[in-house]
């Protein structure tokens, strides 16, 4: 699991919220009263799910104590858990799950995602939001530099982003326990501004695991200036100065039957 940085994973927080609140939007209408954030990070979606449910308990689980400090500076009627998706067992059963951009983290859906919709209230939601970065380039550029330079033996333990599942897998697993199942994908085209602006987005998240793992100053250095070069050839700035940045991303809205 990687560390987290909360100020530089908020840089990008207006492309970053965008998904979110395209999914909270088609959480279709029910009386909530459990509701859960899983892998809530900085708590922006908790404190706004409380403020749009006033009559619900609303908690945000999440495993780095660093996202969720920043989370408890809030003035959110939210109860801040730390703790890991993998681990959780609420007291109550939920009637929403909400997940945004964390579950990518977690192995094996096949069996985590019958779990956690298996769990909900009956009429309960599982509304989920995943990117989908093994299919992009700029992973694709992380990935092949990774495994290229003088780091490879260390970056071999940090490539943890896998492909994505298809959607039809998704359904699948699902089905069992949930009636309407709604997936779609969006790609959004972001226009960022700035000197590297695809490596800085990438050191909010993807860049992550293998900096972690790159210690040695000269080595991390040696790896950042690498990647940099790869992301530059394949996203030049434009004349004015903007550098379009495809984001694919994954959307799953289930009710439980
Ligand atoms: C990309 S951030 C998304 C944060 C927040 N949902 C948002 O949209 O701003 C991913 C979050 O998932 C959390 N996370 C990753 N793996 C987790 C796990 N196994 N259990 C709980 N939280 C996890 C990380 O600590 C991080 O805060």
């Amino acid at each position: 699991m990687p560390s987290w940085d909360p100020d530089v994973y908020e840089r990008y927080r207006t492309y970053r919220d965008r998904p979110a609140l395209d999914l909270m939007v088609q959480i279709p209408p029910h009386d909530f009263n459990e509701i859960w954030d899983l892998g809530c990070g900085t708590g922006e979606h908790a404190a706004l799910l409380s403020a749009r449910h006033p009559g619900a308990r609303v908690h945000g689980l999440d495993s780095s104590s660093d996202m969720l400090a920043a989370a408890r500076r809030r003035a959110a009627d939210v109860d801040w858990v730390l703790g890991g998706v993998e681990d959780w067992a609420p007291d109550r059963a939920p009637d929403l799950l909400f997940s945004n951009a964390a579950l990518q983290w977690l192995p094996d859906h096949p069996t985590l995602f019958p779990r956690l919709a298996g769990g909900l209230a009956s009429g309960g939601v599982f509304a989920c939001q995943m990117p989908m970065a093994f299919e992009t380039e700029h992973h694709r550029i992380l990935r092949e530099t990774a495994e290229e330079g003088p780091w490879a033996s260390l970056t071999a333990s940090a490539r943890v982003i896998r492909p994505t599942p298809s959607l039809d897998d998704y359904y699948g697993w699902l089905a069992p326990m949930c009636g309407e199942i709604d997936l779609w994908t969006t790609t959004y085209l972001h226009a960022l501004e700035g000197d590297d602006p695809v490596l800085e987005w990438m050191r909010g998240t993807g860049l992550r695991p293998y900096l972690d793992v790159l210690t040695d100053p000269a080595l991390r250095e040696a790896f950042l200036a690498a990647v940099r070069t790869g992301l530059a050839q394949a996203f030049p700035a434009r004349d004015d100065g903007v550098t379009l940045f495809p984001f694919p991303r994954m959307f799953i809205v289930a009710s439980r039957r």
